[in-house]
């Protein structure tokens, strides 16, 4: 064994080695081309892979600054974090910058259970928080749970967007989280009226509400935060993935109750807002907002929800997080579509879920949804 077989890894590799990428479409070592609908990048190409405003923010830092620490202070930190907080709004008064989203969410656990004296975690049916002990007791799917048991906290997990079942999270509950618009579990957005009783149900609790944004959020359903038109404002905003355009990236913003709860000494990471990531994101966040890419997910997300076939039962998700969903397991259709040049994702046991890049031009929109279908006509076939 060599190369890059050495990886320790959990789920096989794809059969091709990728050298380069540009904006949706990435070339393996033979000079193939593959469309990137989020099973290449897995969903942190929100605007698109290498874009150039990230790659020259990456050089310049890279000639200055490459790491400082989180006790010192950092211009390309505070550009990024100002940036951030225009986006956030005013609710969230300070932000923790760690290097994926797991970590984020991490953070959230550790501010709740500070905030609030308490052990216990809630979190959703079909939910997936990430693979660290307190990111695992929160995500759902056994499978990826059982094996570690030993390690994690107690959870209970609630039916998603069931706005009765939320009575059954007690006060002895530090955290609810929730993903505003589920992925890993199956795509599935939540309504306003959850949100709502989430956040009400949290304040006769005294619960700590964590929205998990890391796959939602950096403009994918065409807001900053897929749960920003429905007003509701949680504890913590999570964010990762795209966030810093393709660099390592991690975000816990709070509102001034969960930030002062934060003890002494009581959390860091020596990465965490190292200038580099810093910089990426500040360029990252530059090109969503002038290149207009919220306001571009209205006309493009449409196009991949009008998706039809007799083999899709229904399209579900919101913007440019999307979840075909089918009456089979969906991985035939993501070979079929990945020897077609194709890369997309599972979600649940019966969706394909589709992150593409909020730039992907409208051609290639297009030759997705033919390949898409092309994939499903042989589905069909071999029925
Ligand atoms: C909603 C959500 N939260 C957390 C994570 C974990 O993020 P990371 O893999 O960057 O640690 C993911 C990853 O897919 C995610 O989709």
């Amino acid at each position: 064994m060599n190369g890059d077989a050495r990886l320790l890894r959990a789920f096989p590799a794809k059969p091709m080695t990728v050298v380069r990428a540009e904006n949706t479409t990435l070339w393996d070592e033979t000079g193939r081309s593959y469309t990137d609908l989020g099973g290449a990048s897995q969903g942190v190409a929100v605007i698109g892979h290498n874009h150039p405003a990230v790659v020259a923010a990456v050089r310049e830092q890279a000639g200055r600054l490459l790491h400082v620490a989180q006790t010192i202070p950092n211009d390309a930190r505070g550009r990024f974090l100002d940036a951030l907080h225009d986006l956030l709004g005013p609710h969230y008064t300070q932000t923790f910058l760690a290097n994926s989203g797991t970590e984020a969410v991490e953070c959230a656990l550790k501010l709740a259970v500070a905030a609030t004296g308490r052990n216990r975690l809630a979190a959703c049916v079909g939910a997936f928080h990430g693979r660290s002990s307190g990111a695992l007791s929160v995500t759902h799917r056994a499978a990826f749970r059982a094996p570690f048991g030993a390690l994690l906290a107690q959870a209970d997990h609630v039916p998603f967007d069931d706005v009765e079942a939320l009575k059954s999270i007690g006060s002895d509950v530090a955290a609810l989280v929730l993903e505003p618009v589920q992925g890993e579990g199956g795509v599935r957005a939540a309504s306003n009226e959850f949100l709502r009783a989430a956040r009400d149900h949290c304040d006769e609790r005294g619960i700590m509400l964590v929205f998990d944004e890391v796959q939602s959020g950096m403009g994918r359903t065409g807001t900053f935060l897929a749960s920003q038109p429905s007003g509701v404002q949680p504890d913590a905003v999570l964010l990762g993935k795209g966030l810093a355009g393709g660099v390592p990236i991690g975000s816990c913003s709070v509102s001034e109750r969960l930030a002062a709860a934060l003890p002494p000494g009581g959390h860091g990471s020596t990465y965490g807002g190292a200038p580099l990531a810093c910089a990426a994101g500040e360029a990252a966040l530059g090109v969503l907002v002038k290149e207009r890419l919220m306001q571009r997910v209205e006309d493009v997300g449409p196009r991949f929800h009008g998706l039809k076939h007799d083999a899709v039962r229904r399209v579900r998700g919101a913007g440019m997080m999307v979840g075909i969903d089918l009456p089979v397991r969906p991985a035939p259709v993501l070979q079929h579509l990945q020897e077609a040049g194709f890369l997309a994702l599972s979600a649940g046991t019966t969706e394909v879920r589709l992150l593409p890049p909020l730039t992907m031009p409208i051609p290639q929109v297009e030759a997705s949804l033919a390949a898409l279908r092309a994939s499903l006509d042989v589905l069909v076939a071999s029925a």
